[in-house]
């Protein structure tokens, strides 16, 4: 096989896959679609954007943090240790603790997407040619073990921003640790970000925002499916809503059908009441006592935690 028909053969399973969730999604008595289809060129873009709103404050206040305690991080992960982060870093804030890292720091970028693991490893290179770059194509929501090339032997350190961690429901958030735990495993580190509960109205504006970018963004995936695999959806006939939910602690992304209609993907079709709701995204929103259970659920016990004046959010460090 060349290399062409790799990525052919990759895309067509990965749109089989996205049929196959988006179907079954669907098919639910409460409907829902994954929230891990909103990042496709459009939704990426849409993403960026989010992150540049007044109302959005999770990028923002994540960056002040961590330019006000980087040093603080950097000493708490310590010098030789092997920095691995799910997600590829092509994000400010890992160039940030970067900079900062301890000699003889590594960084090992973990993505799902080859193409954009190994762009970013690169220019990651590039910039800190003191720090040996490993980038490693794997689905860190699958249980994931260093290859032995990777392996130098170094105390390892999962750095997780983003609060990436508040988009999975908790016991799949659990699941995600417990590998976090087990790829760190036996004294190792993980510092997180995490979103921290607040006031309902800026929470609920920071994912209704004026201008309607969330709300597009949301509405990407109807468009995606529409695009990518024959859907039908009227797209006018859906709005996007966003609501906290306060027992599960959660913001909930909805699409909500603004009339009886139906739609449909290939050949399954779908019916939706007025007003009847696809739920798109949950954003778990912590307290610091909570998140530190639930880390110590997995083993890990909770070293330092900064947060910015606002209390806004939270970034924590934890040991093995
Ligand atoms: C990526 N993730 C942490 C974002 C969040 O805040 O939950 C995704 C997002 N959805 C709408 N706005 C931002």
């Amino acid at each position: 096989m060349n290399q062409h028909s790799l990525t052919t053969a990759t895309e067509a399973q990965a749109i089989e896959e996205f049929r196959s969730d988006v179907l079954q999604g669907l098919s639910q008595r409460c409907k829902q679609l994954s929230s891990k289809y909103f990042y496709d060129e459009e939704g990426s873009r849409l993403f960026d954007q989010i992150c540049e709103l007044d109302e959005y404050y999770v990028t923002r206040t994540e960056m002040q943090i961590m330019e006000r305690h980087v040093e603080e991080m950097a000493d708490a992960i310590g010098a030789n240790s092997m920095i691995i982060e799910p997600g590829a870093g092509s994000s400010l804030k890992t160039r940030l603790l970067l900079e900062h890292a301890a000699p003889g720091t590594s960084y090992v970028p973990i993505d799902i997407s080859r193409e954009h693991l190994f762009r970013c490893a690169e220019r990651i290179a590039l910039e800190f040619p003191q720090i040996n770059v490993t980038p490693l194509h794997a689905d860190f929501c699958q249980s994931i073990d260093l290859p032995p090339e990777a392996d130098n032997g170094q105390r390892r350190v999962v750095y997780f921003p983003g609060s990436t961690i508040g988009n999975f429901e908790v016991p799949l958030a659990q699941r995600i640790l417990e590998q976090i735990a087990h790829l760190v495993q036996p004294d190792g580190g993980l510092l997180i970000g995490f979103d921290l509960r607040k006031d309902v109205n800026v929470l609920e504006r920071a994912y209704d925002d004026r201008r309607g970018v969330t709300a597009a963004f949301n509405m990407n995936l109807l468009h995606r499916i529409n695009n990518e695999l024959g859907g039908t959806f009227d797209i006018e006939n859906f709005r996007h809503r966003a609501i906290f939910n306060d027992r599960a602690s959660r913001i909930e992304m909805h699409l909500i059908s603004e009339r009886e209609q139906t739609a449909r993907v290939g050949d399954h079709q779908f019916h939706f009441e007025k007003g009847e709701s696809i739920c798109t995204e949950y954003s778990h929103k912590y307290s610091i006592e909570d998140f530190s259970d639930l880390l110590e659920g997995v083993g890990f016990q909770e070293q330092q935690i900064w947060i910015d004046p606002r209390k806004y959010f939270a970034i924590g460090y934890y040991n093995l």
